[in-house]
């Protein structure tokens, strides 16, 4: 991809009725590695992130806890889901509320359009609705309850009963966009991804679309309807435009038309929300559809899909406390498949950080530089002839940094880590082998010498620009004990395209020390 595109990425807007937990972090995570790498790479990057703050799950809750939902959303928003983003180094440009001006005033806008355009009426609805999911269930979403649930009926997410309502509605003519949806989606594959995800979304609309409610009267924490004071918009309905709102659909349309269309980065329970139903609101508005909904797996603890509400969370910081937030990166990018579920244990953590990060790419760092300040008083010496194992590295780069940007692009961002890692690999194999401590201590060897070294020094000059989305802070170190000049994650540095043009580093750049990039761990799984 050439530099200079428009890259706008978003996570989902995260409930806040409970604290945040890894799965979450995940999320964010993967969203913030693709904008880090478009921002380096010199794309136009904007990241949103923000809160889900209406609907009666949290009406619920906070009346649970004796406040009211505003005070509630607030509380929560600041004392555990903004702390998140400094938790787990998140560089989002922008943070939306469904309680902000700017989407509750916009959302409206939206709705009277779509009824004045016609796409809304009135209706009655009765059915099963999951609180927790704030979703309308089919009787094939739902599975036989077990333990104080047995005999009933439960939500396969949840595992909690389903509550059955019966009100007047106001309906959106979803049914309507069956055809346009299919259509879409053959001439735009990738709009769906992964293959796996797309195929379900297809076969899902290929059975026909039934018109959505989208309003609610039982209640009034929410948006109200512009033409009806007495319903809230449904709680998804409000939620989804949040990604228009933040970018100035019915306030800024110049904003809008440089950041619209996105990538929307969300969990596999949420795909229809977004690559149905979301599409067919923005075609019945007229507003161009997202540019690509990607589909993640779940984190799965026991064998089953982490939450809170089975008691199975693990809190961001649990993790950071003790490995630091680079490690949560590193770890849930690089083991996981992105796309399928994958399992957290403690255990692997700590062999990953050990073996990965500690041994493999911080000992690397820390020893090259080590010998620079050794041999050559810690000035970067210029290299002579390349050999074939010096030349080796050089395309060990250049093919890793061409296969980890294409594997961005199809958003298969463990694949990124794989090609990086042979770098290190490489790097790692070649120090072996070239034994620079014996070089040194023959004189007829010194360009040797500082051939070798000048190329270990390029090469983790590489790693650090390839590695800064993932690992943004010991990439910083490492990039200042490197001397070079300009700021990692500013684009002042080098931009990621280009991180495999060798020679970079200007002779006679003075290294600096670098402490350990991933200090050992006493306590973890010994
Ligand atoms: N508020 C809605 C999203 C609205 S977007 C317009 C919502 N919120 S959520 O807080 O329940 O979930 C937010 C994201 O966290 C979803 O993408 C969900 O898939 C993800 N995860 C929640 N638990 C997870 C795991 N155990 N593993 C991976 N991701 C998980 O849904």
């Amino acid at each position: 991809m050439s530099a200079g595109k428009s890259f706008y990425v978003t996570t989902p807007i995260f409930y806040v009725n409970d604290v945040p937990h890894i799965g979450h972090a995940y999320t964010e995570v993967a969203a913030d590695v693709l904008a880090r790498w478009h921002r380096q790479a010199g794309d136009r990057t904007w990241m949103l992130t923000g809160t889900d703050e209406h609907g009666e799950k949290i009406l619920r809750t906070a009346t649970a806890n004796g406040a009211t939902p505003q005070e509630w959303v607030d509380r929560l928003v600041e004392s555990a889901w903004k702390p998140l983003l400094d938790t787990i180094d998140i560089s989002n440009d922008d943070f939306i509320r469904t309680t902000d001006a700017r989407h509750e005033d916009n959302v409206k806008k939206f709705l009277q359009n779509l009824y004045d355009a016609g796409f809304i009426y009135t209706g009655e609805y009765e059915g099963s609705y999951c609180v927790g999911c704030e979703e309308y269930k089919q009787d094939s979403d739902l599975v036989d309850g077990t333990g104080e649930f047995a005999g009933e009926k439960v939500c396969a997410i949840h595992s909690k009963p389903v509550e059955n309502l019966h009100e007047k509605n106001y309906f959106f003519r979803m049914s309507d966009f069956t055809q346009p949806l299919l259509d879409m989606y053959e001439a735009n594959p990738n709009f769906v991804q992964p293959e796996s995800a797309r195929n379900e979304v297809v076969q899902f609309v290929k059975q026909g679309l039934n018109d959505l409610s989208i309003s609610r009267s039982s209640f009034d924490w929410g948006i109200k309807l512009p033409w009806d004071e007495s319903h809230v918009v449904y709680v998804w309905f409000d939620a989804l435009l949040n990604y228009i709102t933040a970018a100035g659909y019915g306030y800024d349309e110049e904003k809008l038309a440089s950041l619209w269309p996105a990538t929307h980065i969300v969990g596999k329970d949420i795909l229809r929300f977004h690559a149905v139903i979301w599409p067919a609101m923005l075609m019945a508005a007229g507003v161009e559809v997202p540019h690509q909904v990607y589909g993640h797996g779940w984190l799965l603890v026991g064998g089953e899909k982490m939450s809170k509400s089975k008691l199975t969370g693990i809190a961001p910081n649990d993790i950071t406390d003790t490995f630091g937030s680079d490690a949560f990166r590193y770890y849930f990018m690089s083991a996981i498949s992105f796309g399928q579920d994958g399992s957290f244990s403690w255990e692997d953590l700590s062999a990953r950080y050990q073996a990965e990060l500690a041994n493999g790419f911080g000992n690397l760092a820390s020893r090259t530089l080590a010998m620079v300040s050794r041999y050559f008083d810690g000035v970067v010496p210029a290299a002579g002839e390349l050999t074939p194992s010096d030349k080796a590295i050089v395309d060990v780069v250049a093919a890793s940094v061409a296969e980890a940007d294409a594997a961005i692009e199809r958003l298969a961002i463990h694949e990124a880590v794989t090609s990086i890692w042979a770098i290190v690999d490489a790097l790692n194999g070649y120090i072996t082998e070239q034994e620079p401590w014996a070089l040194a201590k023959d004189p007829a060897q010194a360009e040797r010498l500082a051939t070798v070294l000048n190329t270990a020094t390029e090469g983790l000059r590489a790693l650090a620009v390839l590695l800064s989305p993932f690992m943004p802070q010991a990439t910083h170190k490492l990039w200042d004990a490197l001397g070079v000049e300009g700021s990692l994650g500013a684009l002042t540095a080098q931009p990621i395209r280009e991180a495999g043009s060798w020679n970079q580093i200007p002779v006679g750049t003075s290294v600096g020390t670098l402490e350990a990039l991933f200090p050992r761990i006493e306590s973890a799984a010994e």
